[in-house]
């Protein structure tokens, strides 16, 4: 280590406690990210318990022209919350951030620190009556900070919106070190720009989010589950239509699955029980959330089936019997991601589009591919109901995906993208852009919007302190 590099740590080891910051063989586990596609190298990792320590923090890196990766759980999937490999990056760990600031019951709403773990905000606002209905596959790791930075979506949305939608105030440090409280709880407030919701999908590059307020919601008086077996996707987008129709507001999720995808779990994790994967080409998560009564509830889940089995929409379905059979269907949902990790090295992508457009793009985009490379398998599934695909591709069967991955990664999600583009859809709908779709940014965004940005981060961050090279290329 330099002298400077001792220097910043030791002034680092001032503010926060030598304790928490990390250096040497400690580094690990913040170095390399969920997807094992970017190993960096840190300086060191620093953990404050405080926007004040934070403040400080952002206050001597910048002082030192040192720049800043923040990071929650890093459970992100595009590569953006490890440090590059130049070894002179800092890690700025929102961990032991991890406080209720307050909740405030008539306002509804909560207010966390950054650091908060997805999965245990959801048990307090349980705790406290409420619904927070963020849910995502990594949420007994991702933290708020995170979710927030990344503006995530998961398997709500349909419903209740993204991140984005229930932040209703932030409070930030600036990469000046200053700290902005915009911690409202207001469902009002127009007196000028923005300024949460710039820095909510930030995604890290523009401030460091140490604290955020957020909706809470009544707790329905049912929840249910159907899983269903649909013939072709056109099937799954009118069944959606359907639900739409008859469950109004009480849709709270409507999830997609291709065999292939539903084959990987059953052959990775054969204990899940997979229902109905080999009957039709896919099969639909359903979920219902109901203000009335379970009976109620149950009326409107069977009335929707009866008539989209009439109308030849589903092959076959069932309806939980209780929250552990749901449980266990959303599991096998939140299973594919890993088994896809399992089943070896892929190509990951995470699109929307045009929810009537969604059956053609994937007729388009699978010829496209199938022409391009013999025996690829296609992965599909995600969140139809946002018209959100993950459209991902695994290597042919038997041979060495890495080395597949590695040699036709940038082909084909070029086929991917170009036909997103086509249909006027976004190659990243809630992942983020991170490091590994920087370089495909340009060519999906417009010179316009891109410049906009470049002059919010030469505005916000002139010296490219935050979390530099990511969103945009430094
Ligand atoms: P990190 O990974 O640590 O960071 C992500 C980004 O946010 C980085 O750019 C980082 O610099 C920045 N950041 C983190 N904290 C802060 C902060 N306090 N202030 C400023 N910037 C910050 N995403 C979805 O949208 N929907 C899903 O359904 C979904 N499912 C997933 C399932 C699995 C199994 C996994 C592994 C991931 C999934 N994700 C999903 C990815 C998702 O983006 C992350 O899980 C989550 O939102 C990131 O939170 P984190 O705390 O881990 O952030
Ligand atoms: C999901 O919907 O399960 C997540 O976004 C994770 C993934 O895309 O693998
Ligand atoms: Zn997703």
């Amino acid at each position: 280590m330099s002298v400077l590099d001792s220097e910043i740590v030791a002034t680092l080891a001032a503010i926060v406690g030598a304790g928490n910051v990390l250096t040497g063989d400690d580094l690990q586990g913040y170095e390399q990210d969920w997807r094992r596609r970017a190993q960096g190298k840190a300086l060191c990792v620093v953990r404050p318990g405080s926007t004040e320590e934070v403040a400080r923090v952002v206050q001597a890196c910048a002082a030192a022209r040192v720049s800043l990766v923040p990071q929650g759980g890093n459970t992100g999937l595009v590569a953006g919350s490890v440090p590059d490999a130049s070894g002179t990056q800092v890690v700025l760990s929102l961990r032991r951030m991890a406080a209720v600031r307050a909740i405030d019951p008539q306002n509804m709403t909560i207010t966390v620190e950054a650091g908060f773990i997805l999965q245990r905000l959801q048990e307090t606002a349980d705790q406290a009556g409420f619904l927070f209905p963020l849910s995502l596959g990594a949420e007994g790791s991702c933290t708020i900070g995170g979710n927030l930075a990344t503006n995530a979506g998961g398997t709500q949305v349909v419903r209740y919106g993204n991140a984005r939608d229930l932040c209703l105030g932030l409070e930030v440090v600036t990469a000046q070190g200053e700290v902005w409280d915009g911690l409202s709880g207001l469902r009002k407030d127009n007196t000028g720009y923005d300024l949460r919701d710039l820095y909510v999908g930030s995604e890290g590059t523009l401030g460091v989010i140490t604290a955020a307020t957020l909706r809470l919601y009544p707790k329905p008086a049912a929840m249910l589950t159907a899983w269903a077996a649909v013939p072709s996707l056109e099937d799954a987008c009118s069944l959606l239509g359907m639900a739409h129709k008859h469950l109004g507001a009480s849709l709270t999720g409507f999830e997609v699955m291709n065999q292939f995808a539903l084959g990987l779990v059953d052959k990775h994790y054969p204990h899940l029980r997979v229902p109905m994967w080999q009957e039709t080409a896919w099969c639909v998560l359903i979920e219902l959330s109901d203000a009335e009564s379970e009976a109620h509830a149950r009326g409107l889940f069977e009335g929707m089936l009866e008539q989209a089995f009439e109308q030849g929409l589903v092959a076959d379905a069932i309806i939980a019997e209780n929250l552990r059979q749901a449980h266990d269907l959303w599991h096998i949902r939140e299973s594919i991601t890993l088994a896809q990790v399992e089943e070896g090295f892929n190509v990951k992508h995470d699109v929307s589009i045009p929810i009537s457009l969604i059956p053609e793009f994937v007729r388009e985009a699978d010829a496209a591919l199938a022409a391009a490379f013999e025996g690829i398998r296609f992965v599909n599934f995600g969140h139809l109901g946002d018209g959100n695909l993950h459209y991902n591709i695994q290597a042919p069967a038997g041979i060495d995906a890495k080395a597949f991955v590695a040699q036709h990664e940038e082909r084909i999600s070029a086929i991917v993208y170009d036909t997103v583009s086509k249909y006027r859809g976004s190659i990243s709908a809630e992942h983020g852009i991170g490091e590994l779709k920087l370089h495909k940014l340009p060519q999906h965004k417009s010179p316009t919007a891109l410049a906009l940005m470049r002059t919010i981060k030469g505005a916000l961050d002139p010296h490219n302190l935050l979390n530099p090279g990511r969103v945009l290329s430094a």
